[in-house]
This record gives C-alpha cells, structure tokens and sequence, in this order.
C-alpha cells in the first residue's frame, strides 16, 4: 500500500450529510488516518479549481466507446475543443484523432493517468471506460480490473487533485430483488452480474469519498442507450441498435432477447445532455450524488412495430441468448427519475417515435452518402 498521510485542508461541511438534519461531524484533521494514495499536502478537496470565466479542461477515459466521442463533440462545443482531451487504449480513427485532442491511457496505470491529470491541469474527468453487461460476464477477471480496480485509481487520482468526477452507473446495479416497475433511486441493489456488482460498488465509492473526502463525485444511472453513429460495445440493450442497421441493410432481424422484454432506453443526445447538465448543476441543487435518468421504455415487439411503421417488410424473428436474457430479466422495466427532474430539471426529448424517425434519418443520410462516394 502506498504511503498514507493526513489530508491538510479537509473543511467542515466534508462531512455534512446533506438533508439529514444533523450538525456537521467535525473530525480533526490529524486524527485522520487514512486517505487516498499519495495525497500532497496542498491538495484542494474542492472541485472549482479554475475560476468562474475559466472552462473546465476535462478528461473523458474509454473514450472511444459508444458514448465518449459524442460527449467530447458536445464537450468541446460548449468548452472549447482544445479543453476536453479524449483517452483510450485503443487506436483513434483518423476523423476522432483529428477532431481534437487524444491520449494514450490505461486506466489501471496510476502513475499515467497521474500525470496526464497534472500536466494538463484537468478539473473534470469523466471516467466511462469500462466492460459492459455481456463482455464482463465473458470475461470476470478482466471486468472486476477494469471495473473495480480502475475505478480505484480514478477516484484516488480525483480526491488527491480535486476534480470534479462523473461516473456513470446503469439500470444494470440492481437485481432481480430489487422493485422493477418502476425502480426508484433509492432500493435494493443486488445484481447478479460482476458489471453490476462493479457498478453498485462505483456508486458507493463515489458516494463515501464525497461524504469522507469531499470529492465532488456525480453519477447518473444510465438505461440502454441507442446511438446511430456509435456501436454499442456490448451490453444487454445491443440489440435496440442493431435492429436499425439489420433492417436498412437486409430487412431482417434477430433478436437475441424475448419479444416481451421492457427495459428502459433513452437515445444518445438525451444521455450526453444529461451527462453535461449534471455536471454543471451547482452543488446547492443536488439532494444525491448518484440519480436515476429514464427516457421511454420498451420491448423488442413494440420496437419492432415502430420501426416497421418506417419499414414494413421488415421480417423479425427470435434466438434468445441465455446469458442476456437471464440479465434483462433481472433488470428495471421502467425508471423512476423524479429525483433528477425535481433537483437539476432533467427532461429528456426522444421517445419511441422520435427516437426511430431520427435513426431513420441518420442512417438513411449515411447509406446515401455511401452510395454517393
Ligand atoms: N452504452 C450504454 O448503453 C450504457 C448504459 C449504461 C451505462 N453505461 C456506461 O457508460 C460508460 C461508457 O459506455 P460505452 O457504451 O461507451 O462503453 P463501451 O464499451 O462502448 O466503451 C468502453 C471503452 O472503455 C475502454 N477501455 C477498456 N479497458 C480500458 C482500460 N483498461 N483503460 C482505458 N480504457 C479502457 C474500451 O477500449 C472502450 O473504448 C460505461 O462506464 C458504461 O458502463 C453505458
């Protein structure tokens, strides 16, 4: 174990518990004996470490997946380009290499990621590298490293540089004994995948560093999320993005879970909106630190009746897949937000019919653009 030393700037409110009514706890400093690895005496445990007419120069980690080049494209408008520095292990394309700024980086390498936070003076870090759902039960060890071990360095690297941190969570943490329709933010959480164990402990890291260390830790859990430019990298909710491709390319479909499956969804512009406006949110307006988002919910069969309003020749048939279907079963069927839409507004704009006209759109423009060139 790295050294351990006292934290030299711990405020009061660190351990104030928001709403419960209590006087805040006040610990001494010196009688604090533990704290994340390697923390400098002049650590700031506040997350505003740029002034107010400064941006935020922020890290998105596993930033090739499905999500994090749209969030950085959304980033970079808002915070300018040369701000938000994308990082993955995986190669760029050439488009994502050149639209900004990207960086080699393992998450389970901690003098790395050490220094890529300090010698580019990041304030905010928005940790999504991860295995998901169905690639984490194929391979266990990998996804309790990824999942756990990472997330260990990311917190401790935020906590000892006082960086605002977004981790996101998913209807993936809670379990067949949890309420499923619809699941409230605060239940029983018991899954039974090692993503959602991962996740579930994610959530109560973040949670305890805040409360012991002031970390300015924010999650959203995320449903599935159906993008159009993006592949899904292999989660339970895969098949809401393949039916749109499957039924442009050849009209056909299989679908790997039963045709009565509800799962909530949310498409990729509502998901990276939210993402931002949490991360804006001012401290004072949130009640939690880690909330429930929700958009719509569906099954495979209704799906497939609103994308058949667009093509309806197209043919669907079934071939559940045990291990996704057995995780779906035991996943939310429908998301209670009210907490994110009474604390920091949350909205979301697409629903069923929205959602498959503008996938619709996009790949329709794609496939004439290849057929163009
Ligand atoms: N996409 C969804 O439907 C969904 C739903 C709920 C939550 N989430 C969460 O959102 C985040 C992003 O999801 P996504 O769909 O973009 O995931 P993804 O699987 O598409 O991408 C994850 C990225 O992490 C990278 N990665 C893997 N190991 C790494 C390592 N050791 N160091 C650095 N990077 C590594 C991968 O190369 C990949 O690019 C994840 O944390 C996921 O759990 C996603």
């Amino acid at each position: 174990m790295p050294m351990i030393r006292a934290f030299s700037k711990v405020a009061k409110d660190l351990f104030r518990t928001k709403g419960c009514g209590c006087e805040p706890l006040i610990v001494s400093v010196r009688s604090i004996t533990f704290s994340p690895r390697q923390v400098t005496t002049d650590a700031s445990f506040h997350s505003v470490s740029f002034s107010e007419t400064d941006h935020p120069k922020v890290l998105i980690t596993g930033g090739l997946g499905q999500l994090g080049v749209g969030l950085a494209k959304l980033l970079r408008k808002r915070f300018g380009k040369n701000n938000v520095i994308l990082s993955d292990i995986r190669k760029p394309s050439s488009d994502v290499y050149h639209s900004g700024p990207f960086i080699y980086s393992d998450i389970l390498d901690y003098k790395n990621l050490r220094e890529i936070v300090v010698n580019n003076r990041i304030t905010w870090l928005v940790h999504y590298s991860a295995l998901l759902s169905a690639v984490g039960e194929a391979n266990v060890s990998l996804a309790r490293d990824v999942n756990i071990t990472g997330l260990h360095n990311i917190l401790d690297i935020s906590a000892e540089h006082g960086l605002r941190l977004f981790v996101p969570s998913t209807i993936g943490a809670f379990g067949p004994t949890s309420p499923r329709n619809p699941t409230p933010d605060l239940c029983i959480q018991r899954p039974r995948t090692i993503y959602g164990v991962s996740k579930v402990h994610a959530e109560l890291m973040g949670e305890y560093y805040h409360h012991r260390y002031g970390l300015d830790f924010r999650c959203l859990r995320y449903p599935g999320i159906i993008s159009a430019d993006s592949q899904p990298g292999g989660g339970t909710t895969d098949y809401a993005v393949q039916i749109f491709h499957d039924a442009v390319k050849s009209g056909k479909f299989v679908c790997n879970l039963r045709p009565d499956t509800r799962l909530p969804m949310m498409f990729i512009d509502d998901c990276l909106r939210a993402t931002l406006e949490v991360l804006e949110a001012p401290a004072e307006s949130l009640s939690m630190r880690t909330y429930n988002i929700n958009a719509m919910s569906f099954t495979p069969e209704e799906l497939t009746k609103e994308v058949q309003k667009q093509l309806p020749d197209l043919q669907v048939t079934y071939e559940i897949d045990p291990v996704r279907q057995a995780i779906a079963d035991s996943w939310p069927m429908n998301f209670d937000d009210h907490n994110a839409r009474k604390d920091w507004g949350w909205k979301h704009d697409y629903d069923l019919p929205e959602l498959v006209q503008t996938m619709f759109n996009f790949i329709g423009s794609e496939s004439r653009l290849a057929h163009a060139n």
